[in-house]
């Protein structure tokens, strides 16, 4: 016992840790059904057509995620299989490694297991975060990843999106707190006055993050902002099913070990009031 204890004490902050990182906003749920194959399907689409350009995902087959999917190697073929790659080819990128770095300063990373290093969440979040910024290379800029070195790709669907002037007041309170916070001159009194206003922005932050008033449509795409969150949804969702793949067996089979459980339960209550029956 003790051990187990001991075990579970070491593996708390790496937990921990996974999960932490600060606070981004937005930070709305994803709210992902790895049950739903029509949502995983149409992640997969999307996913093949806006990144895999640019991200691999060296774990992840054609054919198994034909079988996980339930799609037919024909429908895999034709809907998920651009350029000259084969049904058993895992997913590997179309540009290449050095030429990506020379445009976006970086090799655009292998997405496989994004979604856990990261956090469903956290990729939900960050693909409806772009927003309009001209002093960025590719004139946009991203709340959950600042500075990011990738383009909007998605922009033809969601459109663009500016930063809301509360959003901009608010960020403003945050860096005259933290100026003041990080000033060695400031006298204690400014300083716990500071704090006070960095909480009390910080507040206002996470309520309009809820609020969805962190940005303004200021042009339109493709999808309204409802069916832009569906599918980014659907997509977040395919990167969760490659992240961990055996997921979704699991949770078929825990169903089973379940009821496996249930069923060893009602015989071992019998069993039970076999062995005792004579005792009382
Ligand atoms: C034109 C190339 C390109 C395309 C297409 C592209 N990305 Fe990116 N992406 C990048 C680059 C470059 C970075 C690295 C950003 C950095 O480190 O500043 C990045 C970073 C990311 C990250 C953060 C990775 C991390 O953990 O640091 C995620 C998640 C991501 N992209 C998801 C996507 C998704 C989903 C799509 C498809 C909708 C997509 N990308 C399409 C270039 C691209």
């Amino acid at each position: 016992m003790k051990k187990l204890i001991t075990a579970i004490l070491f593996l708390l902050p790496v937990s921990a840790f996974a999960a932490g990182g600060g606070t981004t906003y937005p930070n709305d749920p994803a709210n992902i059904d790895l049950s739903d194959k029509t949502s995983l399907q149409n992640g997969a689409k999307l996913y093949v057509n806006y990144c895999l350009g640019c991200h691999s995902m060296e774990y992840v087959r054609y054919s198994r995620i034909a079988q996980d999917l339930e799609l037919t190697e024909e429908q895999t073929v034709n809907n998920l299989i651009l350029g000259d790659q084969k049904f058993g080819d895992t997913m590997d990128k179309s540009m290449n490694g050095d030429l990506a770095k020379k445009w976006f300063g970086v090799d655009p990373l292998d997405l496989s297991l994004a979604a856990r290093v990261r956090g469903e969440d956290w990729v939900y979040n960050y693909l409806r975060s772009f927003y309009v910024d001209p002093s960025r290379p590719f004139g946009v800029n991203n709340t959950v990843f600042p500075e990011v070195g990738m383009p909007h790709i998605l922009a033809d669907l969601q459109g663009l999106q500016a930063k809301s002037d509360e959003l901009l007041s608010v960020e403003e309170q945050i860096a005259e707190a933290k100026a003041v916070l990080n000033d060695s001159e400031a006298s204690e009194e400014a300083k716990a006055e500071a704090e006070e206003k960095q909480h009390e922005a910080e507040a206002a932050m996470a309520k309009l993050a809820a609020e969805g008033k962190m940005f303004v449509q200021i042009k339109e795409g493709q999808m309204t902002p409802e069916e832009y969150d569906e599918n980014i949804r659907d997509l977040t969702a395919f990167m969760a099913y490659t992240a961990n793949p055996v997921k979704l067996e699991s949770k078929r089979m825990g169903v089973w070990v379940l009821l496996f459980l249930f069923v060893l339960l009602i015989f071992a209550y019998f069993l039970k009031k076999e062995f005792w029956k004579d005792i009382h």
